[in-house]
């Protein structure tokens, strides 16, 4: 049945996917979809989610819209259920139109057209003219029943000869170029072949029809592949080599892999990795993301180790950021530099495959990596560049709670990497936010008063931070001469334009504060940690005031909370409340740096 596009989007729009389903199955909401125990297979905790315009089970893969779910639940055909959708949307189905039956006739042949040259090859591999072609299959690992269950074939040497067997079916050449296989040569009327001497590799779509080949020389030749063109049944970007298989086995539960090349497909699925699929030759497109999210929440990307493959994984995850979703995701699992999948399974086995899959990274883990790109990480440009596009990725996320715990995970990577990555000035890790030398070394009133130095110095450096840390900052019992700094920075502070150092120096000198500022900032009686200096990053400032911050209060902090909040609860004016927001935030600030100290 030829039905226009513009009828079946109109029956759709008409038929509230939520109410249809919702008469088989009990749907609850969940966030913005509904979710309920999937119609197709036996489960107990619901993975079948219905949207607006489709449904997906996360459980078997099942996955339509309206006129699927009619027909894979009540094992209607097409039409049947478009009839009967209509109906009950009060819409009449119309006659095709001479154009849609034409088209959807070809459609039909081009596919007829293909099945047949399929079987042409297929049969010619397991003929003497095959032979060298099937050698070659075997020497590569394959077995028979993995090159029958692929549907692999020998082209044959071309010249007419497909045209020629297929003629005898009653195909015209002219169908063959519609489907191609054939071109139109120079000569009016005549046709060349696109695959001659090469093993057949079908491609077929995610219901297994046959839609395209490629085409492998035997030997060294170039191009190593060609494949068909775009045609009414094959549209590269759309198309995955291999879905059609590892649809069946992601409803068993086994993971979908991408790979790069159809022998990888091929060797993994001999392998008993049944979930593999690849483009077709080109960096996986969004429509294939598309299809894969079809197939399985979390796909694992098994690219090279190399640079190539790294590239080849960021540009995945760019395009999976903008669509991302708490069941939407990708998995990372590099190959070791030098192998691919076929090499691996056949050189190391089954389970050194396994072995790579169970070790796949998350794509939060992955994507701070990924966005790296193996850049130095030394100066501050580079570090501030590197963090910029670390919130630029966090924010490409359309999902606000999903957005800000990426931006959460790649950010408290990028600390914990500063504390890691660059020991210097010769210090270990916590050196560079701990005021040396150790506590110890202080009795408890000078450590308090260093202490107090240190915050000083770094909003003397950092006077930004006033924004976040003005509150807890009033709080602190100071020395007498950093009293006055305080004072004076606040001052200060409500009528800068702008709140830099330099300037805020100038401030303090000209109003005889310059002597108060240069003891917050000698390295007497204690050198200053790394967060006080002037070229220390912002964040690493901020976390550096927090964590000094929390060793002054140490356990009061929470005592202070707690009264805020009651003082809050009683007077509930702004003052109140603004103190109360700045002691929380004091709080988990000072927790944050703790955890981070504590993980790292
Ligand atoms: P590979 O060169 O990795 O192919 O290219 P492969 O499948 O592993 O093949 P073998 O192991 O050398 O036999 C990856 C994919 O890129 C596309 C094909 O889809 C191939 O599977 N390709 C490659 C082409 O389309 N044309 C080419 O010339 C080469
Ligand atoms: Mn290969």
């Amino acid at each position: 049945m030829a039905l226009s596009p513009a009828f079946l989007d109109e029956l759709r729009a008409r038929t509230p996917l939520p109410a249809l389903i919702g008469r088989k199955v009990r749907l609850a909401r969940s966030g913005r979809q509904l979710k309920g125990c999937c119609p197709f297979h036996g489960e107990k905790t619901p993975s079948f989610y219905v949207y607006d315009d489709h449904f997906h089970c996360f459980g078997c893969g099942a996955h339509g819209d309206a006129i699927s779910f009619v027909m894979q639940s009540q094992g209607a055909g097409f039409a049947e259920a478009v009839e009967q959708l209509a109906a009950e949307a009060g819409l009449q189905v119309p006659k095709p139109s001479p154009a849609a039956a034409e088209a959807e006739r070809r459609r039909l042949d081009v596919q007829g057209v293909l099945q047949a040259a399929q079987a042409v090859f297929e049969r010619r591999l397991f003929q003497p003219e095959g032979r060298a072609a099937l050698d070659y299959l075997l020497g590569r690992g394959l077995s028979e029943a993995t090159i029958r269950r692929f549907g692999l074939g020998w082209s044959g040497e071309g010249r007419g000869s497909l045209a020629a067997e297929l003629g005898r079916e009653g195909i015209e050449a002219a169908m063959l170029a519609e489907a191609g296989l054939v071109r139109p040569a120079e000569e009016p009327g005549r046709f060349n072949d696109l695959f001659f001497n090469r093993v057949m590799f079908p491609i077929r779509d995610r219901r297994g029809r046959v839609i395209s080949f490629g085409g492998r020389t035997l030997g060294a030749g170039q191009p190593k592949y060609v494949n068909g063109p775009e045609t009414a049944v094959f549209s590269k970007r759309r198309t995955l080599f291999g879905a059609d298989m590892a649809r069946e086995a992601a409803r068993g539960g086994a993971p979908v892999i991408v790979v790069e090349g159809y022998m990888d497909v091929i060797a993994l699925h001999q392998a008993g990795f049944a979930g593999a699929v690849a483009p077709l030759g080109t960096a996986l497109t969004e429509e294939q993301l598309g299809e894969l999210w079809n197939l399985t929440p979390a796909p694992i990307l098994c690219f090279d180790g190399d640079a190539a493959g790294g590239r080849a994984a960021h540009r995945a995850a760019e395009l999976a950021l903008p669509k991302l979703a708490p069941d939407r995701t990708l998995r990372f699992a590099p190959l070791p530099s030098g192998e691919d999948p076929d090499t691996v399974v056949h050189r190391k086995g089954a389970p050194a495959f396994q072995a790579l899959l169970d070790a796949a990274r998350p794509l939060s883990e992955a994507l701070f990596d990924l966005l790296r790109e193996g850049g130095a990480l030394d100066l501050p440009e580079q570090r501030a560049a590197f963090r910029a596009r670390l919130e630029a990725a966090a924010l490409r996320i359309p999902d606000k709670a999903l957005a800000s715990e990426y931006r959460r995970a790649l950010l408290d990577k990028f600390f914990a990497g500063r504390r890691s990555a660059i020991p210097k000035r010769g210090a270990p890790r916590s050196a560079a936010i701990r005021p040396t030398p150790p506590r110890a070394a202080l009795n408890g009133e000078d450590a308090a008063a260093e202490r107090g130095r240190i915050l000083v110095a770094i909003l003397l450096r950092h006077p930004d931070l006033l924004h976040d840390v003005g509150h807890a900052f009033s709080d602190l019992t100071l020395a007498a001469p950093f009293e006055r700094l305080r004072h004076a920075l606040f001052g200060w502070s409500d009528h800068a334009d702008v709140l830099d150092s330099p300037a805020l120096m100038d401030h303090l000198t000209s109003v005889g504060l310059a002597a108060e500022a240069a003891r917050a900032l000698a390295s007497e009686p204690f050198p200053l940690p790394a967060c006080a200096a002037p070229d220390a990053m912002p964040a690493e400032a901020e976390a550096g005031w927090w964590h000094i911050f929390g060793l002054v209060h140490r356990g009061r902090l929470e005592e202070e909370v707690a009264a805020a909040s009651r003082a809050f609860a009683e007077r509930a004016d702004e003052a109140a409340q603004r103190r109360l927001i700045a002691l929380c935030a004091a709080r988990d600030a000072v927790r944050r740096v703790e955890q981070e100290e504590a993980e790292a």
